[in-house]
């Protein structure tokens, strides 16, 4: 990275948020263009407090990133792109595939046709494991063939041959990161399409029941926010060139019902389950084979299962001052614990 603007756009929403905190703290100057759909200016607090300081400079633009003139003038002074603005869920994609598609995949082809015009270096796609699908074996590699289920799916899918057609044209250093299930503070637990986590730990913060699609057996490969945010720093960072796609998640797969089980622990009752259908374009299960992200990028995911959900439902409880106690899965469970 050289020292003008790190582009991230989606930057005021979960993961984005991180990533400028991490950016700015490692003194380089941020911009951020976001839509604020999903994305909260709250979250964007910490990063200002660390612009404050002096050390790096922060510039927030309110936009849309089908907007080619916005953009465009977004992109003026760029060195790199971290393209994180997406509808990030597969269930509002099955409910709403034109928009989905529209923003997820029309919004990467402004952006790296905006990048390449601007002469900017990389660009950093925040891509999904759920290009996947159903995969016949676990773990996944990306050698595994992309058999995309829902639109959101097929519209990562897309916004990864965009970066990689520029890439193949040497116009960017393209690195499409294929995040697994992050989960962390601020992840957003207010709609119905939100994360599973989010979801089950806002529940249990407010007494409320929880709702399962499914049996609860499907199962994930999570991750913790400080590492994705890692994952992309080095995405940013390394020597690298042309087209990489890279898998970012723990290589260990957690069902639905193991996560309810030590959050039951963590509130001290158990929370009411409301079963409700599997949903449509549901992936089964799902588990990164993680290797090539440590040859290629020299990452790999260090924050077991249990110390991230306790930092999470932290936050979730009482926000970053409240105390985080040791959760345990029972033994056996995930991480031996
Ligand atoms: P998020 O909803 O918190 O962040 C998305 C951000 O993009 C928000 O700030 C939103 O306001 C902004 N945005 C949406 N549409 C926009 C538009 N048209 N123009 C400008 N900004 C727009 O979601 P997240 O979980 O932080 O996801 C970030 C990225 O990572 C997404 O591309 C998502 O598909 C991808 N991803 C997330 C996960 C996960 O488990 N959270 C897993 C795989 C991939
Ligand atoms: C999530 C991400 C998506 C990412 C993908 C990679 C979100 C909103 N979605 O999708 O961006 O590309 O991981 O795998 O961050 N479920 C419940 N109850 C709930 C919510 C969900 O049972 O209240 C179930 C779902 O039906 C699903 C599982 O939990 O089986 C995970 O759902 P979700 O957190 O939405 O994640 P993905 O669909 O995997």
């Amino acid at each position: 990275m050289d020292d003008t603007f790190t582009l991230v756009t989606g930057g005021a929403g979960f993961i984005g948020s991180h990533l400028v905190d991490a950016l700015l703290t490692d003194g380089h100057d941020v911009r951020v263009l976001d839509d604020f759909s999903t994305g909260k200016d709250e979250n964007l607090d910490e990063a200002w407090a660390l612009a404050a300081q002096g050390g790096a400079g922060l510039q927030v633009m309110e936009g849309d990133v089908r907007d080619e003139v916005r953009v465009r003038d977004v992109m003026d002074g760029c060195g790199a792109v971290v393209h994180l603005a997406a509808v990030p869920s597969v269930a509002q994609s099955m409910e709403d595939p034109v928009g989905c598609d529209s923003v997820t995949h029309g919004g990467t082809v402004n952006v790296v046709r905006q990048a390449v015009e601007a002469g900017v270096q990389r660009v950093v796609l925040a891509s999904s494991c759920a290009v996947y699908g159903d995969a016949a074996q676990l773990p996944i590699a990306e050698t595994t063939p992309a058999r995309p289920l829902s639109p959101y799916a097929g519209a990562k899918l897309a916004s990864e041959e965009v970066c990689m057609d520029a890439a193949d044209a040497g116009q960017i250093t393209a690195v499409c990161l294929r995040f697994f299930n992050v989960y962390g503070p601020r992840q957003d637990p207010g709609s119905a399409y939100s994360g599973v986590i989010s979801r089950f730990l806002a529940a249990a913060a407010a007494g409320e029941p929880v709702t399962l699609y499914g049996d609860g057996r499907q199962t994930r490969d999570f991750v913790y926010v400080a590492d994705v945010v890692r994952a992309i720093r080095a995405a940013l960072s390394r020597p690298l060139v042309g087209a990489t796609v890279v898998n970012v998640g723990t290589g260990r797969e957690t069902d639905l019902l193991q996560i309810l089980d030590v959050i039951d622990e963590r509130a001290g009752r158990r929370l009411e389950r409301r079963l409700e259908p599997p949903r449509d374009g549901d992936i089964r299960h799902s588990c990164a084979d993680a290797r090539r992200a440590g040859w290629v990028l020299g990452w790999e995911a260090v924050t077991p299962l249990a110390a991230g959900l306790a930092h999470t439902w932290a936050w979730f409880s009482g926000g970053y001052g409240a105390e985080v106690a040791t959760w345990r899965f029972p033994p056996g469970g995930r991480d031996g614990e």
